[in-house]
């Protein structure tokens, strides 16, 4: 990572334990010899208590600049009208599609998560007596993720649409039309209420393969998911749209454990793994994921994990191994 490379990555290390974690990630790329232009984004709380401002007109210009975004954590500033800065991002990238892989020893499943519309399209008002959020759900945008969800679900098993349409006209919608999409693409599907996704989800998850969702539904299934392989530290997750890509571990920003070196470093390790998936390096993205993989099993685990390895241990961990070198970590 010298600046050689044509790629421009767009680092947004953030708040909280977010650059603890990228620093980790970093860490692991340069082990694999990825080759990007960093480009230091300053976005979030840290820049609210600095500036007033959590994010500028000319921070998400250089964000849709960059070839992808790295990111770590941001605490939303608390301040009622502050809207949550990386469901702007979002927006404003139109990062539609949010990948979520989920794998431990015998399980191994994909949520993909619509990410712009549903109960997250902002429209929304409230006053002492009622409020009312509006779920927005369109054809096309029920359309654009199935059809990313049945790329991953043509080389996989089959295709399982969660959704709540017994109930919600919305979900009729986006049921009708991830499956009128599934047909056409030729993906074997099935689909369950999102009640009964997350009942299996914790009775029988290996029934699942890759699902698809709406945007509250992705969100909630997803912490479920992490919870039962094992810990939201050990989750990744790519924000795709058609244009721009950011990568982020599911976690949030933790303030609460920031800067005491205990955050798990894999869920952001496995994001730059998709980065480099995601910018055409499949090999450096594989080595990542087995060195991850590798250093769980001999030990390296944070304590979510039930380990006792700081975040510094788990990360020369994988970059003793990227790098081909033993490492004592315990
Ligand atoms: C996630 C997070 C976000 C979401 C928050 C931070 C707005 O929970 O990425 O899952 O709800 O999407
Ligand atoms: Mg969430």
């Amino acid at each position: 990572m010298s600046g050689r490379g044509s790629k421009k990555v767009a680092i947004v290390a953030g708040d909280g334990i977010g650059p603890e974690v990228v620093e980790s990630a970093l860490a692991v790329l340069e082990a694999v010899g990825a080759d990007f232009e960093r480009v230091p984004v300053e976005i979030g709380l840290v820049r609210w208590k600095r500036t007033g401002l959590a994010m500028s007109e000319e921070d998400l210009a250089a964000l849709k600049e960059c070839d992808c975004i790295l990111f770590g954590a941001i605490s939303t500033p608390p301040d009622p009208n502050y809207k949550s800065v990386l469901l702007r991002i979002r927006k404003e990238l139109d990062l539609y599609a949010n990948i979520r892989p989920f794998q431990s020893q015998n399980l191994d499943f994909i949520i993909v998560r619509e990410n712009t519309e549903g109960l997250y399209s902002g429209i929304e008002e409230m006053d002492a007596e009622r409020a009312q959020t509006m779920r927005i759900i369109t054809r096309r945008g029920s359309e654009r993720i199935a059809e990313k969800a049945c790329d991953l679900a043509a080389s996989r098993q089959k295709l399982t649409i969660i959704h709540k349409s017994n109930v919600l006209k919305s979900d009729r919608l986006f049921l009708r039309t991830c499956q009128a999409t599934a047909k056409r693409r030729g993906v074997p599907y099935e689909d369950m209420l999102v009640d009964a996704a997350a009942y299996n989800m914790v009775t029988n998850p290996r029934r699942f393969d890759v699902l698809v969702t709406t945007n509250l539904f992705g969100d909630i299934l997803s912490d479920e998911a992490a919870g039962v392989i094992g810990s939201l530290g050990l989750c990744a997750s790519a924000n795709i749209g058609t244009d721009h890509a950011l990568f982020e571990p599911i976690h949030g920003s933790a303030p609460d454990i920031a800067g005491k070196s205990i955050a798990n470093p894999i869920g952001a390790m496995r994001s730059a793994a998709m980065m480099m998936r995601w910018l055409d390096e499949p090999e450096m993205a594989s080595r990542i994921e087995a060195a991850v993989q590798e250093g769980l099993a001999s030990g390296a685990r944070t304590p979510d994990l039930g380990g006792n390895s700081r975040t510094v241990d788990v990360t020369r961990a994988v970059v003793g191994l990227l790098r081909g070198r033993d490492t004592n970590w315990s």
